[in-house]
């Protein structure tokens, strides 16, 4: 758990019954989802069902038409995504989407630029510490990093805008098996720090080993939700995945 206690009860990232469209399109059906500080959830759901819609209607690439997106209590409606990240939410992006002809430095430099502070390198140390190829490869060109390695870089320059809550869209998309167990391990890692993570994937059995609560969307709906154990035993996960939970 997270060491701020005077409002430990207001949830650090709340979805209320959020609808997002694209054009007249409707991606996002009625969502709610909260995220308790420190907590670990997975959003789980099949291709197209609205994952990423949701991470972009968090961060304000996209307005919701209806409901609110809330970050530590406060309404984020009509603030910019460089606000957002401010009030503290940072996103791993789906395929990690680095400069790719930037350093690794310059990567990880860009994830803490909104920040006056002077503790950025200290904090880079601490990435380091966290992945010591990342320091070995800090005046490499990015694109020429293994795909192991830029989610190490994607993750690093999500972490030094100091988050209290990580966005991760589909950490485990295309990895190597060994790959996504270790980059899983590190999520758990981040999180017993005290860091909430929000974490999108396909691979719901990968998600519920590591996290404490989980939802299922379909089609733009949430269909289930609760506890990763409920979730990994609940019959009703494969329709969920196929789209046949009915008057969902
Ligand atoms: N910018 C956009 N404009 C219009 N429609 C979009 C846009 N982005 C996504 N969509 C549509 O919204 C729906 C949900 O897409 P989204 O990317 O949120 O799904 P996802 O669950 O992340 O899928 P995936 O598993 O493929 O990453 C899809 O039908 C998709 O075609
Ligand atoms: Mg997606």
């Amino acid at each position: 758990m997270s060491d701020r206690s005077p409002t430990d009860s207001t949830p650090v990232l709340e979805f209320r019954n959020v609808d997002t469209h694209y054009g007249t399109v409707q991606i996002l059906h009625d969502v709610s989802i909260t995220i308790a500080p420190g907590e670990l959830v997975c959003l789980l759901g099949g291709n197209a069902s609205g994952k990423t819609t949701t991470l972009r209607t968090i961060l304000g690439m996209v307005e919701p038409t209806a409901g609110a997106v809330l970050i530590d209590g406060q309404d984020m409606q009509g603030l910019t995504t460089a606000q957002r990240v401010a009030q503290g939410v940072s996103m791993v992006p789906e395929n990690r989407r680095l400069f790719k002809r930037m350093s690794v430095r310059e990567n990880l430099e860009i994830g803490a630029y909104l920040r006056k502070d002077d503790e950025k390198e200290a904090d880079l140390e601490h990435i380091f510490t966290m992945f010591p190829r990342v320091k070995e490869r800090l005046n490499q060109t990015s694109g020429t990093l293994s795909g192991g390695e830029q989610q190490m870089v994607a993750v690093g320059r999500a972490l030094m805008s100091r988050p209290r809550v990580l966005l991760m869209d589909e950490p485990s998309m295309g990895l190597a098996p060994i790959l996504v167990a270790q980059n899983f391990a590190i999520i758990e890692q981040i999180n017993a720090a005290g860091t909430a993570v929000f974490v999108v994937e396909q691979n719901a059995s990968m998600a519920l080993s590591i996290a404490d609560r989980g939802y299922v969307l379909q089609s733009g709906r949430i269909v289930l939700s609760d506890t990763a154990e409920a979730l990994k035993a609940d019959p009703r996960m494969r329709e969920a995945y196929l789209g046949e939970i009915p008057d969902a």
